[in-house]
């Protein structure tokens, strides 16, 4: 694929994009949905900002930790956050059933970023059918769904699910699954028609570039590609987490994703260790310590890359925790 895009720069970079309806219909068929339900956004960012401009007065339940944009992108609204009081975070259904019960809006975000943590496919249905009910919305960011076991947990951007669930708002950042942030590609899904009429007028014009629509036009060539890479990072996250969690000093959480948050023991700063493997060891992960909703607590969250780049981090790691203060708070 990206040698197909490689040969097609010149144009792409000297063409406008199509306008948006276009990408609408692109994307559409990648996901074998009515182009009337989607909405394609410069990343799913530009569509959580959209969405967060059209929940104006209304209370918004965010779990903690999460991807901080949900937080920030809601001004008008009351953001209540909650965390889950599971030592691995895992998400739980009467929880989120409760939250639901008491605000007008959820927001799940399944496989959860930092967390890896997932809820089954049924739980999710479930709560979009509690949500349904009371007429609340459900906000289900599936951004790393491909990653997840597929008997645990499937995405839902089907057709069938929008319609039986009008309420539910699916938003998935092909940016993530398909690891081409640059291309800046996300995707609203829903089949409620009125609150998509007061959205697509948040778009510019050409809100996605010639690069990520061509992006589009081919990536239906490259599908069995993509799903052979998502069955291959699972197995390599399998043999990853058992190398990580073995080293002294880390608890590596279970991810249904392509990364894993790694708590640390006492008295493992996560700073430090971070500051240390990019120093001595040119590796970048993220100190997830002063996220909202880990307190300050020492997290550090490790992407799950090819085995043998995976190899290097772990021996890295190894030495940095091994040596006497050099990670320690
Ligand atoms: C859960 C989640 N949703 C959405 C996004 C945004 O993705 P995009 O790059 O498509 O804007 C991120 C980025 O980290 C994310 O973690």
């Amino acid at each position: 694929m990206l040698d197909e895009m490689k040969r097609s720069f010149e144009p792409l970079l000297r063409e406008y994009p199509s306008a948006a309806s276009v990408q609408d219909h692109l994307v559409a068929k990648m996901f074998d949905c009515e182009p009337g339900t989607i909405v394609v956004g410069n990343g799913a960012a530009e569509l959580i900002g959209a969405l967060g401009l059209e929940t104006t007065g209304l209370r918004v339940a965010v779990p903690v930790p999460t991807f901080e944009e949900y937080l920030k992108r809601f001004p008008g609204s009351d953001v209540i956050e909650f965390a889950s009081s599971d030592p691995d975070l895992r998400p739980d259904l009467e929880r989120y059933q409760a939250i639901a019960d008491q605000t007008d809006i959820v927001v799940l975000i399944n496989p959860d970023n930092p967390s890896g943590q997932c809820l089954p496919t049924e739980d999710v249905l479930a709560l979009a059918a509690h949500m349904e009910g009371s007429g609340k919305r459900l906000i289900l960011d599936e951004s790393f769904v491909d990653f997840a076991e597929p008997e645990h947990c499937t995405s839902l951007l089907r057709p069938d699910v929008l319609d039986a669930y009008p309420h539910l708002v699916i938003i998935k950042s092909i940016s993530k699954s398909y690891g081409v942030p640059g291309a800046r590609l996300g995707v609203l899904a829903t089949a409620d028609h009125d609150l998509l009429s007061r959205l697509r007028p948040h778009r510019t014009v050409w809100n996605i570039n010639s690069f990520g629509e061509y992006f589009l036009q081919i990536i239906g060539k490259y599908q069995d590609r993509y799903v052979a890479s998502c069955v291959e990072i699972r197995a390599e996250r399998t043999r990853f987490f058992t190398l990580l969690n073995n080293i002294p000093g880390i608890r590596v959480l279970p991810s249904h994703a392509n990364y894993f948050l790694c708590e640390l023991e006492p008295p493992g700063s996560a700073t430090k260790l971070a500051a240390a493997l990019l120093r001595d060891h040119g590796i970048l992960i993220k100190d997830a310590s002063m996220k909202p909703g880990l307190d300050g607590r020492e997290y550090v969250r490790i992407a799950v890359k090819g085995a043998a780049d995976n190899d290097v981090l772990v021996a890295a790691v190894h030495v940095v925790l091994s040596e006497p203060g050099s990670a320690d708070g």
